[in-house]
């Protein structure tokens, strides 16, 4: 962090004494105003809920610019990285820093691969939940229960036991995901196949049954490592911010992952993926292309709470990335798959035009997100609706990890412990019940 030339003054109208607070440049973006000592020198709190002019932390791993539309991971763009690169050394280069030469990879994704099974009492938490459970709550419970097994990999504050438990994290979400799906459908879970490629082993797990070879499909284990790639990190997003707040009461890694996943789950973040694919079957039910005007309708008619899922990003205000490098993938997978007029991703282009050519979008700078296509893409490879947050939280894992970890290794770091503007009641003294 660099202190800037310049510094900003607050002085206030009642005559109180002005206070001069340090500015920081980084590397890329917005400079900060550093309010660490405001408290002790005003007495006074900022006030920001949702965190809308608020940067919670420095970091040197994922940088994103909302009005070009740009993301890079550790300096390399998306777009380079999606074409170019696989998940695993995309994980290397989030987790490490930087791509690794090709013995560095064969290194690393043989230690994934030598963690991708879980224990075998793992099994043993799902047959608690319903059948028809959400994906999403089962993940919660079994991320959230890694804890109970890995005692050797807990103490946050031991940069081997971080390390280790990275990889046991990134190894095993994609078993517990095909897990979670198996126990829905109720067929016997698939065990990790140490000869198939990281994508390849999920749909192998997922789709594979003991009773006939399964042929992993190279479309479609491309489609899954790009999806992969694409969801692997984003900043300080709500749940990276969630696992950063939880990690920083000293938890172990699995338990403040397992929160990540928790408020992933939300449809206004990655819940965002699901609904948005719900919302373009029902479109499609009320009549398909001809209805999206009155569903558009629906949407800029506040009293609705109807939301075009899938649309809009607190910092995108340009078109996502991603949501370019996913419809790409939709063209790809649905063309490979004899899909090209798939009613679906006809439906979606269609609404995308109309609503990018619509004032209300436009003036509030509402474009697709990552969500608005990835539906369509994870359904053509088979993926069922529920399960697709689950993918997300499976490829965000990593990200996750190399906040904490980032947070973690940060001299700076304390437990996060924000205050507020207190509205309730003054002291008042308790009544007898009788005079209550
Ligand atoms: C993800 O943060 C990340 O990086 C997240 C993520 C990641 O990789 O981690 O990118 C993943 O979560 C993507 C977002 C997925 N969510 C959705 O697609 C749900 C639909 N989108 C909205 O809920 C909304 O756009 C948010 C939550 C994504 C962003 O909300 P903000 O930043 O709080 O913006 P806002 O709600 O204040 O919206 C500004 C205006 C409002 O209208 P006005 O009050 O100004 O009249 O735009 C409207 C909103 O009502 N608006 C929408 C809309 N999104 C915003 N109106 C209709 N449909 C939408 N999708």
């Amino acid at each position: 962090m660099k202190a800037s030339e310049t510094k900003a003054t607050l002085s206030f109208s009642n005559g109180g004494d002005n206070v001069d607070l340090p500015i920081y440049k980084g590397t890329l973006g917005p400079d900060v105003i550093d309010i660490r000592k405001l408290y002790a020198q005003t007495g006074m709190f900022t006030y920001d809920p949702g965190f809308m002019s608020t940067a919670s932390c420095q970091s040197t791993i994922t940088y994103i610019d909302g009005d070009k539309g740009e993301l890079l991971y550790r300096g390399y763009p998306i777009e380079q990285l999606a074409t170019n690169c696989d998940f695993l050394e995309t994980c290397h280069l989030l987790l490490y820093g930087d791509l690794p030469d090709q013995p560095k990879k064969d290194e690393f994704t043989k230690l994934v691969t030598n963690h991708t099974m879980v224990n075998e009492q793992m099994q043993f938490f799902l047959r608690g939940f319903r059948r028809d459970a959400h994906p999403m709550a089962i993940m919660t419970g079994l991320v959230g229960a890694l804890s109970a097994f890995y005692h050797d990999s807990t103490d946050i504050n031991n940069p081997k036991h971080r390390e280790i438990a990275a990889i046991r994290l990134i190894a095993k979400m994609p078993t517990l995901v095909a897990m979670a799906y198996k126990y829905t459908i109720g067929q016997p879970y698939m065990y990790p196949r140490n000869d198939l490629s990281y994508a390849g082993n999920f749909l192998h797990m997922m789709f594979a049954t003991p009773c006939e070879e399964y042929k992993v499909s190279p479309v479609l284990e491309r489609a899954l490592d790009r999806i992969f790639i694409l969801h692997a990190d984003h900043e300080q997003n709500a749940s990276t911010s969630t696992v950063r707040l939880c990690g920083s009461s000293g938890t172990n890694p699995f338990a403040a992952i397992a929160a990540g996943v928790a408020c992933l789950w939300g449809p206004a973040h990655g819940g965002a993926n699901e609904a948005a694919l719900n919302m373009l079957y029902d479109i499609q039910k009320a009549g398909g292309v001809e209805k999206i005007g009155e569903f558009i309708k629906q949407v800029k008619d506040k009293n609705s709470n109807v939301k075009l899922m899938g649309f809009g990003h607190r910092v995108y205000k340009n078109y996502d990335p991603r949501a370019k490098l996913m419809q790409e993938t939709c063209k790809e997978v649905l063309g490979e798959l004899g899909l090209e007029n798939d009613p679906l991703f006809k439906l979606a282009m269609a609404l995308e035009k109309i609503a990018l050519e619509d004032e209300y979008f436009v003036s509030r700078k509402l474009y697709p997100n990552v969500d608005f296509y990835s539906g369509i893409v994870q359904r053509a490879i088979g993926i069922p609706v529920p399960l697709f947050t689950a993918v997300f939280a499976l490829a965000r894992t990593v990200g996750w990890i190399a906040q904490l970890n980032e947070m973690i290794g940060d001299p700076e770091y304390k437990i996060g412990r924000p205050r507020q503007l207190f509205e309730g009641s003054v002291q008042r003294d308790v009544k007898p019940i009788a005079s209550r």
